[in-house]
């Protein structure tokens, strides 16, 4: 007799079910991104079909007053940049009059508890959209750190509560440590994109704060989507670069690797990042009514959670806990 392990006990009601979780979700689980415009009382879709928003100041301070209702205090904030701001090297990204400069002060001065964190790179404000300074063809690594250690410093005495390097410079955690720390910032925390894979699911993104790079591609610095044993190393180095947060990003198409560095380090605070394209995936089939929306993303956010993420950057959060 072939005797078999029963299992729809397990699975019989809700109650049964809920008591079987083993992950849940939260507000507070949520990173919500803003893209920041110069000007006011702009609150912009960047196409008709694509539900990333541009905002003004004024209207990013709204919006914040709607999570903090929804629970989500969290925030990440990129600037977008007119082509005529732009330059080689990025000069923009500490200019004063920069958005997301305008921006953190006057967030700080409204909701003090609040946690902001800022994007630092400086493909929003290079004329070749590249995340480094460039000689020829060729991204000079070194010559850009200083650049993001000052990017970070800017954001930092504005009132910036985490910096957040994404340029995939070699070294990056560990120039904005050590300049935080010599001006006394040793409180600003670190979430860096650790891992961060040449992705071809960052189209939405590029379009939305127009950093194309005008030649190449960003495969000499972002990593290679057939190699995971280097992202242990890059997670490593950034533990000894003395980053707080790490982000695996994309992450759809990236769990084994999320759930590879959880394992490798249970401790860690691991945060996933689901970029423009998987978001818009889903977003899309939804309108094609192939599926429906918040089921889907209610799957793919309890995933990233049972890889070992703690915290999730994505762009549906608004929508997502409003709807709750
Ligand atoms: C900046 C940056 C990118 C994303 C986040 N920070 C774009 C890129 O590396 O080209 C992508 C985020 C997304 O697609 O949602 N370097």
């Amino acid at each position: 007799m072939i005797s078999f392990k029963k299992f729809h006990h397990f699975r019989k009601d809700p109650a049964t079910r809920d008591k079987n979780s083993e992950v849940s979700l939260s507000p507070k689980d949520f990173i919500q991104p803003f893209f920041l415009v110069e000007g006011s009382e702009i609150y912009r879709k960047i196409s008709s079909d694509c539900p990333l928003f541009h905002f003004s100041v004024d209207t990013a301070l709204k919006e914040i007053e709607k999570l903090l209702h929804l629970g989500i205090d969290k925030i990440l904030l990129f600037g977008v940049t007119e082509k005529e701001f732009k330059d080689e090297q990025a000069t923009y990204a500490t200019s004063p009059s920069n958005p997301v400069y305008l921006a953190i002060k006057a967030i700080k001065k409204n909701f003090p508890n609040i946690t902001i964190m800022t994007d630092i790179c400086i493909c929003p404000y290079t004329s070749h959209g590249h995340c480094g300074i460039v000689e020829g063809q060729k991204i000079l690594n070194d010559k850009t750190l200083p650049i993001l250690a000052k990017m970070a410093l800017f954001h930092a005495e504005a009132g910036a509560d985490y910096v957040s390097p994404s340029a995939m410079m070699d070294g990056q955690v560990l120039a904005i440590r050590q300049e935080l720390d010599k001006h006394k910032f040793s409180n600003v925390k670190i979430m860096s994109y650790s891992i961060k894979y040449a992705s071809s699911f960052y189209g939405p993104f590029r379009d939305t704060i127009n950093s194309s790079p005008s030649f190449g591609d960003r495969r000499t610095y972002q990593m290679d989507p057939r190699n995971a044993s280097q992202a242990l190393d890059e997670f490593r180095a950034d533990v000894e670069e003395k980053a707080d947060v790490f982000i695996v990003k994309p992450a759809h198409t990236y769990l084994d690797i999320l759930y590879k560095i959880h394992q490798h380090s249970p401790k860690a605070l691991l945060c996933a990042y689901q970029v423009s394209g998987e978001y818009m995936m889903l977003h899309a089939s939804a309108q094609q009514g192939y599926l429906d929306l918040n089921q889907a993303v209610t799957e793919v956010f309890h995933a990233f959670k049972r890889s070992g993420a703690q915290w999730i950057i994505t762009y549906d959060g608004s929508r997502y806990w409003s709807e709750k």
